[in-house]
């Protein structure tokens, strides 16, 4: 009897260890391939995720500089001399565009430029401080007052002059931030340089190029 009490005690946790190593052998290498899978479902998971982010952040918050040219320029009291007395004087009232392609605002400040008959500068921009709502254009009218004052011995401004045709340049940078969502707040100057020719016939700009 006491063998036999002996023997059952000792046999039965031998039976559950014989059970437990049976359903080991049938579900251990399931239940990992199953767990490998899920690790791998999850991987890629965060990857696409992580693309898409990545993606989404490159084209949501990369600040591209704005567009900033002259739209098109009026010429308001053109006066000019002649061959022997050459010069020119004139209110010029430029429209200016500012293209923010970005998907956040761009504010900037008081800015200057220059307008120039060859190398010699012959007017100032003034341009106002601004703010450029997110994928809008806007527009700015500023007056320009150019003279030949500066113009000394200058052999080019008495042919132009007799040929009615003056040709300025002119380059202007703004400094501003881009704000992509109050997240990504980066600097950016936008820079100006156009060409045009004045008519001193029919007092127009004309052939005005920026680039
Ligand atoms: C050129 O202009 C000056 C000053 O305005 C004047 O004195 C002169 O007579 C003009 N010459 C000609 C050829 O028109
Ligand atoms: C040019 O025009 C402005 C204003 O119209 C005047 O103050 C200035 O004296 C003029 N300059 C010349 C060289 O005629
Ligand atoms: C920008 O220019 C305007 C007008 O000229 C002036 O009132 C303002 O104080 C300037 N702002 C800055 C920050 O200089
Ligand atoms: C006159 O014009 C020529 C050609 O357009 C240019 O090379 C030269 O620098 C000009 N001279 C002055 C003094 O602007
Ligand atoms: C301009 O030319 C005049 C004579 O043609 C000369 O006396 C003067 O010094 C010259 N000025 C400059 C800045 O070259
Ligand atoms: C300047 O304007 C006049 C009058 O509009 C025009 O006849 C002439 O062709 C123009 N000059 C040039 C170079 O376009």
């Amino acid at each position: 009897m006491k063998e036999e009490n002996y023997q059952i005690v000792r046999a039965a946790p031998r039976r559950r260890d014989e059970e437990y190593a049976a359903a080991v052998k049938q579900g251990k290498p399931f239940r990992k391939e199953k767990s490998s899978k899920c690790l791998v479902y999850f991987l890629v998971l965060i990857v696409s995720l992580g693309a898409i982010v990545l993606i989404l952040a490159s084209i949501f918050l990369r600040a591209k500089t704005p567009e900033f040219e002259i739209k098109s320029v009026m010429v308001n009291r053109l006066t000019h001399g002649n061959a022997s007395s050459p010069s020119f004087n004139a209110t010029l009232v430029a429209e200016l565009t500012m293209e923010n392609n970005n998907f956040g605002s761009f504010k900037f400040q008081n800015g200057s430029g220059s307008l120039w008959y060859g190398i010699v500068t012959v007017g100032d921009m003034k341009i106002g401080e601004g703010l450029v709502r997110a994928r809008e254009t806007k527009t700015m009218k500023i007056n320009i007052q150019v003279g030949s004052n500066g113009v000394l011995n200058n052999t080019n401004l008495t042919s132009d002059i007799n040929s009615g045709m003056l040709k300025l340049s002119s380059h202007a940078e703004l400094h501003g931030r881009v704000n992509l969502f109050n997240f990504v707040k980066k600097k950016k100057s936008p820079e100006m340089s156009c060409s045009m020719t004045l008519n001193l016939t029919s007092h127009a700009a004309q052939d005005l190029v920026c680039n």
